[in-house]
């Protein structure tokens, strides 16, 4: 068999056979196809689709193609969540303590930034020690002790993934629903938890952009999830406006810390409640989302999720000091206010080109390999269907360099629309796959 065939045939339009995708993913891993075969592959993927039967051959091929691990040995029930990726999505810093903290082990593989949208990865390594690159053993054991462990895909769990992640994050060839989901529940597969909800985002700043788009990835998703023996349900959220109001690494990291608290933006601690909710009835430590509901919000409230929060990060070797005292997070050196051009009502604040701003001042990666600055970012004063009078401030830029804060400014500008007739405001969640 050969690489350039393979290609050629997806080119083409036709079917790869399970043996033809397991060839390719075995070596793209094994370093025997190179970048530039595995970006025209992509490509051609992206551009001509793949059949069920296909991506669920390239889910499990990617799975296999390091260690599969088996949490039943350590947790009779472990959960896992996952999104696919959007702007301000600090949810899994949040929900992974408050679950655990409910008696829930959670076993969870994250990502880097992709393309406009952040990777709780990024976030993490926001605070100076915290290692992303457990091995199995120390997953595992982690796992067992204290009931949470958020790692990166290392040599050993599903290594296709996180060189395809790098590799589709610089090559354009994100957005395709079959890459996305093989991505996703590889990771998932691999992982070894029992449950998983997937948070599925659509709109203007989801990889997704359509209603449709993004309930066809989700059933998807979901039976690929059923084939492999998982229980895996998917809530499809709202991604048009940023989720939360911090936008970049130590910034949401922030935002996520003040949750736990208590206190920060509504919408996202109703996102959180929301997927925690239904991670407990799906990990069967709630017969209903009410009462699963009740819980969540006692661990918050009773400061249990923060204590785990912190028991995670000392776990992963973080400086806790920095989440104990968020101000000793990297701070950005410029920090410049842009206001309401008129009054009105707020009617866009365009996802995309905030998280594309975002990247530009540097959360983000350009091109594959490149570190990110977590200290910089944006802060959205204002949601959609709030009123703001002219000269208030709609966002706050932190910067550490003067030309890209420049640019930020403009494109922020077009970011924002403002409208002289009341705007309604944007639902967090349009609809749930269900495990069935
Ligand atoms: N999240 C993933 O894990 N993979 C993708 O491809 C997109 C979002």
């Amino acid at each position: 068999m050969r690489a350039v065939d393979i290609i050629i045939k997806k080119r083409d339009r036709l079917e790869l056979s399970d043996e033809e995708i397991n060839f390719f993913v075995q070596g793209y891993v094994s370093g025997e196809i190179p970048d530039y075969q595995a970006s025209a592959w992509a490509m051609a993927v992206l551009l001509n689709g793949m059949t069920d039967h296909e991506t669920t051959a390239l889910t499990l091929a990617m799975a296999d193609s390091g260690e599969r691990l088996d949490l039943s040995e350590v947790a009779p029930l472990a959960v896992d969540k996952h999104s696919t990726g959007g702007v301000g999505d600090k949810v899994t810093l949040i929900i992974a303590p408050v679950v655990a903290s409910c008696g829930l082990p959670i076993g969870k593989m994250s990502g880097r930034g992709l393309g406009f949208s952040g990777g709780t990865l990024d976030k993490l390594e926001s605070i100076p020690g915290y290692r992303v690159n457990l091995t199995k053993e120390e997953f595992l054991r982690q796992l067992k002790d204290i009931g949470i462990v958020v790692t990166g895909q290392s040599a050993d769990l599903a290594p296709a993934d996180g060189k395809f992640y790098a590799l589709r994050d610089v090559t354009g060839t994100v957005p395709s629903l079959p890459l996305i989901a093989a991505s996703v529940m590889s990771k998932k597969i691999a992982g070894g938890a029992h449950a998983i909800i997937l948070d599925v985002k659509t709109g203007i700043g989801a990889f997704m952009q359509t209603l449709e788009g993004a309930r066809e990835l989700a059933t998807l998703m979901v039976s690929i999830g059923k084939i492999a023996n998982r229980k895996v349900a998917a809530l499809i959220s709202d991604m048009n406006q940023p989720l939360g109001c911090a936008i970049g690494n130590a910034l949401e990291l922030k935002e996520a810390i003040d949750i736990l608290h208590g206190h920060g933006p509504s919408d996202l601690r109703e996102h959180c409640l929301t997927i925690a909710s239904w991670m407990l009835v799906l990990g069967e430590k709630a017969n209903t989302l009410e009462t699963a509901r009740e819980m969540v919000e006692d661990a918050i409230s009773q400061g249990r999720a923060w204590e785990k929060f912190r028991q995670w990060i000392r776990a992963q070797r973080g400086d806790v000091r920095y989440v104990d005292e968020p101000e000793r997070l990297p701070a950005a050196r410029l920090i410049k206010d842009i206001s309401a051009l008129q009054s009105g009502y707020i009617c866009m604040l365009n996802a995309r080109e905030i998280g594309e701003t975002s990247v530009g001042l540097g959360a983000g990666r350009a091109k594959k390999g490149d570190s990110v600055d977590h200290a910089v970012g944006i802060i959205v004063h204002r949601k959609v269907g709030d009123q703001v009078q002219k000269g208030e401030p709609v966002f706050s830029i932190y910067a550490n360099d003067e030309h890209r804060l420049t640019e930020a400014q403009e494109r922020l500008l077009i970011a924002c629309q403002i409208s002289d007739q009341p705007y309604p405001r944007l639902p967090l969640f349009y609809d749930v796959i269900p495990y069935a």
